[in-house]
């Protein structure tokens, strides 16, 4: 046996022991003497949760919106897993922070009043002793691709207006593509509990590496998919090494730049529009039918993401007019062309545009954009592909009349269809594997967004060994703690025996039940 091993499971003989005698002894003094139930463990717990809460502030600089999130934790207890949770949330009013780049100064009076609030959450006098983090994804992404100035100077701005906050603001940056998948990931496994630390010792040996989830991000300007691979020899390029609580995890993430909801949306109108013989009238198969809209050309042929589709006489007021027909079938059909296939030449490991991609495999949560589009077709958690589908087409089969009273309804038959292309012909979910995604946007309170695993990461709360000692062990020192550990299970084991007969004795040879 290896030596961790049979440490570990000596331990765990003397904890349970030292455990079990500790809850005999609380009912033998308090002189309850029914059937052995113990309560202990809740006693434990209810001690350990009493400390004094920390704070930490993460705001998510979307491509559409900036979203304030408060973070809480017992202080002792940082580096376990679990402990941090969402206690507060606040959508920062008006568009994302890259839409300010010709006027940052105007940042100031939107994020006031979701600071207001926050100011109100936490105690005063620990809003000095309160990190905040910004983090700002693909719409400053593009932003800085498309021009670098204005990028800085909206981060310039920010900057400024937290030096004038009680807290302790740690900077705002641009997180990259494959930063933002990691910490989605960490997040939505984090919240679940599968980094079991507390549960460490022993138990990797009988089940075997924790079983983690895939997560499966869609925001406004990319998404990302992360996620263990079957594979462990996966070639190292397409994954990144994390470490946490002691074990390494090769999670295979991709961000799809301009594969967000809002961008594949942009370069849908602009295809559309490319494909129409008018320059002013075009039709929508993913609108509702009757539903007309004029929009301004520079909407979505401005973007980094449709540059490629402008028209040759691009005037950026010029107005077109949209007018839906509600066709989920030429809908679909118009979606697939935002994807590339011919660029993967039918390699089985690349989903589109020549991206290399493991198979898909085990369970995954599909947050933000991917849970929205489902519940504003009334659908939740996990359900079959076949029944989506048919969601989809009746939802996008209404007319202007009987949708108008749904807000924002707009896009959802074109996310739906969009998420739907994504899912079942770049991932390859089918029929059978389809199932095996889980829609949910939070856990508990906890939203699931790559703002919590960004903080934890930052904090240093998910430290990357184990509590154990993971050493090299010397054979004396071996001998040493075996000796050591083997007595005192031993004496404790005797102890209880001794006390557990008492017990017996006073039941009238009773046989207690052990309940945990
Ligand atoms: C958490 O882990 C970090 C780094 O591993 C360490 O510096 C810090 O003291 C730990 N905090 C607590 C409360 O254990
Ligand atoms: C808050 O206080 C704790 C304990 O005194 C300290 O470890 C931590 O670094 C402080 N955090 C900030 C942001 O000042
Ligand atoms: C980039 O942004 C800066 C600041 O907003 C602006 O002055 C400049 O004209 C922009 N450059 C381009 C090429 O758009
Ligand atoms: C990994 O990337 C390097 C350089 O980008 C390349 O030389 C190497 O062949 C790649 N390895 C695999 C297994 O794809
Ligand atoms: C555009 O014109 C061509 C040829 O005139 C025609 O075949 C096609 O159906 C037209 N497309 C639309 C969207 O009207
Ligand atoms: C698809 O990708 C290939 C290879 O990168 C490229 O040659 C082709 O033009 C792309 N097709 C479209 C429709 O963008
Ligand atoms: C979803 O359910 C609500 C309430 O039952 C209903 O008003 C709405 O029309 C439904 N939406 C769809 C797309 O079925
Ligand atoms: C989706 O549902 C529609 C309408 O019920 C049906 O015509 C279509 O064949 C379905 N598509 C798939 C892939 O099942
Ligand atoms: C979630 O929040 C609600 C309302 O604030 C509260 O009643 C509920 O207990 C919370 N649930 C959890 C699991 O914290």
């Amino acid at each position: 046996m290896p030596k961790h091993l049979t440490l570990e499971l000596i331990s765990l003989v003397n904890i349970l022991c030292i455990h079990f005698l500790k809850c005999l002894m609380v009912q033998r003094s308090t002189a309850a003497y029914g059937p052995l139930s113990c309560h202990c463990l809740f006693l434990d717990l209810m001690l350990l949760g009493f400390f004094s809460p920390q704070y930490g502030i993460v705001l998510d600089a979307g491509s559409s919106r900036t979203t304030v999130y408060v973070y809480e934790w017992p202080a002792e207890k940082e580096n376990d897993t679990g402990v941090v949770s969402q206690t507060f949330k606040c959508n920062v009013k008006g568009p994302g922070i890259s839409s300010y780049e010709s006027n940052p100064g105007a940042l100031a009076k939107p994020f006031d009043d979701c600071l207001n609030k926050v100011k109100e959450r936490i105690p005063v006098h620990l809003h000095k002793n309160t990190s905040v983090y910004l983090g700002a994804t693909a719409g400053m992404r593009l932003l800085r691709l498309q021009n670098e100035t204005a990028a800085n100077e909206v981060l310039a701005s920010i900057q400024n207006y937290f030096r004038a906050q009680p807290f302790e603001f740690r900077g705002a940056e641009i997180i990259t593509g494959p930063e933002e998948g990691v910490y989605g990931w960490i997040t939505a496994n984090y919240l679940m509990g599968n980094f079991l630390e507390n549960f460490h010792f022993a138990l990797k040996y009988i089940t075997g590496p924790f079983v983690t989830m895939g997560a499966l991000d869609l925001g406004g300007a990319s998404t990302q998919i992360s996620f263990i691979p079957e594979d462990s020899q996966e070639n190292f390029n397409s994954t990144l090494q994390v470490k946490l609580y002691g074990y390494n995890y090769n999670v295979y993430t991709h961000s799809f730049q301009c594969y967000g909801r809002d961008e594949a949306e942009k370069r849908l109108l602009a295809l559309l529009l490319q494909k129409s013989n008018t320059s002013s009238n075009v039709d929508n198969p993913c609108y509702p039918q009757n539903y007309n809209t004029v929009l301004m050309i520079k909407y979505f042929s401005g973007s980094l993401c449709t540059q490629s589709l402008r028209p040759a006489n691009y005037y950026p007021n010029q107005l077109v007019n949209f007018h839906g027909t509600g066709d989920p079938g030429l809908c679909q059909e118009m979606v697939s062309l935002l994807f590339n296939f011919t660029a993967c030449r039918d390699r089985e490991d690349c989903p589109f545009n020549g991206i290399h991609q493991p198979k898909a495999k085990g369970n995954f949560v599909a947050f933000s954009g991917f849970y929205y589009t489902i519940n504003a077709l009334n659908l939740s958690g996990h359900f079959s592909l076949a029944e989506f589908n048919s969601s989809m087409w009746f939802f996008c089969s209404q007319n202007w009349a009987q949708v108008s009273r749904l807000v924002f309804c707009l896009s959802y038959c074109f996310s739906a269809n969009f998420i739907y292309y994504l899912l079942v012909y770049g991932y390859n979910f089918n029929a059978e594997t389809w199932p095996q995604i889980h829609f949910q946007k939070e856990v508990g309170n906890s939203s699931i967004a790559w703002s919590l695993g960004y903080m934890l990461s930052l904090t240093n709360m998910i430290p990357a060994e184990g509590k154990l000692i993971q050493l090299p062990l010397k054979p004396a020192l071996f001998a040493g703690l075996l000796v050591f550990l083997t007595a005192m299970a031993l004496l404790c084991l005797l102890f209880l025996v001794y006390l557990l007969s008492g017990v017996q004795q006073r039941k009238h040879g009773q046989i207690g039940h052990f309940a945990w």
